[in-house]
């Protein structure tokens, strides 16, 4: 990085870090760290995300569309996910700090799917979550209602209308009207794609990143057949399970970053949109 660039920069955070010095000035020290300039915002909604309601922060510049990891969530041959952290050190037994670890399927809850999760050629190729390109992970994105009488068929598809140019579409379905995220029990009805609704888009549309609202973008009825048509593809990229209730359709920035496990099929994945 070249001399100016930084300086912007480090006027930038200067500026940033202001008004949290001028509250604590005022306040004669209480709120010392910009951090804790407006607790509220600070550490976002109270419920922490176990409702179902739209999730904005930053007065309404971000939503939150990942489903926070709650013991409820539906988990595929299990009875909900369950808790997915563990104290393996804790105050109370007298550590000088609790320390919990994390256990959970990767594809459990809002997460993504890597080319080497079903097709073995680009396992071997090394093609895991790691190697997903941010760039697709990192832009412009649509969501769209699907129609609600339908799976993701070809059909339904060119009823779309999604225009050429187009990258990343999060595909809004009857699975959230249901919801499907908030109901522990797998329900194998869910809205997803069908073979040819897979294949649709990709000899159609210049998508190269698929959002839905349930576990998995397939139906269940075409689980392994849709998947493949998708997976097939390495720069393809699936996100499921997102948390798209009452988040208006149109076009947002999309920011999705899954974990960098080396040579994993997939991770959970954070994902936002800001207006
Ligand atoms: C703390 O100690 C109790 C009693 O020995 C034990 O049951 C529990 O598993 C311990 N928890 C941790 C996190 O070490
Ligand atoms: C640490 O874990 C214990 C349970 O072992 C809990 O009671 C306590 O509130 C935790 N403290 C912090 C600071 O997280
Ligand atoms: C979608 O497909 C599933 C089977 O995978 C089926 O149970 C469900 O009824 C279909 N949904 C709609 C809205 O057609």
């Amino acid at each position: 990085m070249s001399a100016a660039p930084l300086m912007l920069m480090l006027l930038s955070v200067a500026a940033t870090l202001a008004p949290g010095v001028l509250v604590a000035g005022a306040t004669g020290g209480g709120a010392a760290h910009p951090a804790y300039a407006d607790a509220a915002s600070t550490f976002g909604p109270a419920s922490g995300g176990a409702e179902v309601r739209l999730e904005e922060h930053g007065g309404g510049r971000i939503i939150d569309i990942t489903h926070a990891y709650r013991p409820e969530l539906p988990a595929p041959g299990r009875d909900g996910l369950g808790p997915v952290t563990q104290l393996t050190e804790s105050m109370a037994n007298g550590s000088i700090n609790n320390v919990s670890e994390l256990r959970m399927l990767v594809h459990s809850g809002t997460h993504v799917d890597a080319p080497g999760h079903m097709v073995q050629e680009h396992f071997e190729a090394g093609l895991d979550v790691d190697k997903l390109d941010l760039d697709v992970l990192n832009g412009p994105a649509l969501l769209i209602d699907v129609p609600r009488d339908t799976n993701i068929t070809a059909q339904a598809m060119e009823s779309l209308n999604i225009p050429k140019g187009v990258r990343r579409v999060l595909f809004r379905t009857l699975n959230t009207d249901r919801k499907l995220m908030w109901t522990k029990e797998i329900d194998t009805s869910f809205v997803g794609f069908t073979e040819d609704g897979a294949q649709w888009l990709l000899d159609n549309t210049d998508i190269k990143l698929v959002g839905v609202d349930y576990l998995s973008f397939a139906a269940f009825d075409y689980l392994i057949p849709a998947h493949l048509v998708f997976l097939n593809r390495p720069d393809m990229i699936p996100i499921e399970g997102l948390k798209l209730d009452h988040v208006k359709a149109g076009i947002y920035m999309l920011h999705c970053l899954p974990l960098r496990l080396i040579g994993c099929d997939g991770s959970p994945i954070r994902c936002i949109l800001m207006k």
